[in-house]
């Protein structure tokens, strides 16, 4: 069956570059507008893509007709609000991670969401890289055994991202904008986590910044069946050679095998019984995974998701991460929080839940 070509706009054009080359390559989707704030960032993405369709009104992009999907990518602070705009203007919403910066608006997108047939997909891009893929796909035949642990992974030096104004704004944290990628990666193949403890602190390296959020985190997790997830993160120290150490990696360790997958290296490593150990190299899809040199903008991750997302929406099916896939996400880093708050304690994700109103059944 031929699928139908997809009409996309872009909100938030520094890592919405990254979905503007997405939709621009991809056969299954059509980029007709993009939005920014910023006229000069506008005029930047125009010449880089030779493409002149931007506006610098929200609004407007909105109400163009020509539009079936909006496509997410300013602040996290901004997200619960620009996801409302789109859907009560008729669009399909692909929106960037994490959703909500908190669970405050947990419920009233829950109940936006139920409200419309229009679907909401969140992009948690580490996903849609190849090795994870991989490694997803081994999973899902079984190769593995068991599922007995999962260990995550976000470990970067991400100083960098401070010269952002919007990181020294109420919302930001290291949780929500960068190891949520771990988290999610563990929520994918753990997805009924019921409990989770850990610690963590703050660097000088982030004192220097005057920012006080912690910035070196662990984490442990199980679910009912006691399998255990592990996540470590760390943001403002610096790391090893990528060769060395990769900043993002999923671990599976099962009865029958064990597999790691990495971002940005593009390797997959495995040991399945009776097969010998393997790793594979992903290495001629670096130019498609990194578009405009070095590994920040993730082009390749969001061509895979926009072509999952347009093949859900050609079979009326929902996306996943969906809303409620992304909130139960959330809790879980909620609970996060409160256990390092309750000097490690373990804290159950019920109890969240049910603090925000949101039964386990929505989950
Ligand atoms: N791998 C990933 O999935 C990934 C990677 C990087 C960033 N992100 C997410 O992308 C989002 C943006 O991050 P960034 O690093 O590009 O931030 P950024 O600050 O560089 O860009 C945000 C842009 O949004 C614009 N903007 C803000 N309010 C607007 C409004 N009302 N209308 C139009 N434009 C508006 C700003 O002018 C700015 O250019 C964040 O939510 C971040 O978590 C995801």
């Amino acid at each position: 069956m031929m699928s139908q070509q997809y009409r996309m706009g872009v909100v938030g054009l520094g890592e919405g570059r990254s979905i503007m080359s997405a939709a621009l390559q991809s056969k299954q989707w059509e980029l007709v507008q993009v939005c920014d704030l910023n006229e000069q960032l506008c005029r930047e993405r125009e010449q880089e893509f030779s493409f002149n369709n931007w506006t610098t009104s929200y609004e407007a992009m909105l109400a163009n007709e020509n539009i079936d999907v909006i496509a997410i990518y300013t602040p996290d602070q901004l997200h619960f609000t620009h996801i409302k705009q789109a859907v009560l203007a008729g669009k399909h919403v692909i929106c960037t991670k994490p959703v909500l910066h908190s669970l405050e608006q947990a419920s009233e997108l829950l109940a936006l969401m139920a409200q419309t047939d229009r679907k909401l997909f969140i992009g948690q891009s580490s996903r849609f890289f190849e090795p994870m893929l991989h490694q997803r796909r081994d999973f899902e035949a079984g190769n593995h055994g068991e599922l007995a642990v999962v260990e995550t992974q976000y470990i970067t030096d991400g100083r960098w991202f401070l010269e952002k104004g919007w990181s020294k704004q109420a919302g930001f944290s290291w949780m929500y904008n960068f190891m949520i990628h771990a988290v999610d990666l563990v929520k994918w193949y753990l997805p009924d986590v019921t409990e989770v403890m850990g610690f963590a602190r703050t660097s000088e390296n982030s004192l220097e910044h005057n920012l006080e959020v912690w910035d070196s985190l662990r984490f442990l997790m199980r679910n009912e069946q006691g399998q255990i997830a592990q996540i470590s993160g760390d943001y403002t120290l610096p790391t090893l050679d990528l060769a060395v150490e990769p900043s993002i990696a999923c671990v599976l360790r099962g009865s029958k095998g064990t597999s790691r997958a990495e971002y940005s290296n593009l390797l997959y490593h495995t040991k399945f019984t009776g097969q010998p150990a393997q790793t594979t190299s992903f290495e001629e899809k670096q130019d498609y995974y990194f578009r405009f040199g070095g590994t920040s903008h993730h082009a390749g991750e969001y061509q895979n998701y926009i072509e999952y997302f347009a093949d859900c929406l050609d079979a009326a099916r929902d996306p996943l991460p969906d809303a409620n896939e992304a909130i139960h996400t959330l809790a879980i880093m909620e609970a996060m929080t409160r256990s390092v708050q309750l000097g490690g304690q373990p804290v159950k994700i019920s109890t969240i839940l049910a603090e925000y109103n949101l039964t386990e059944k929505q989950q």
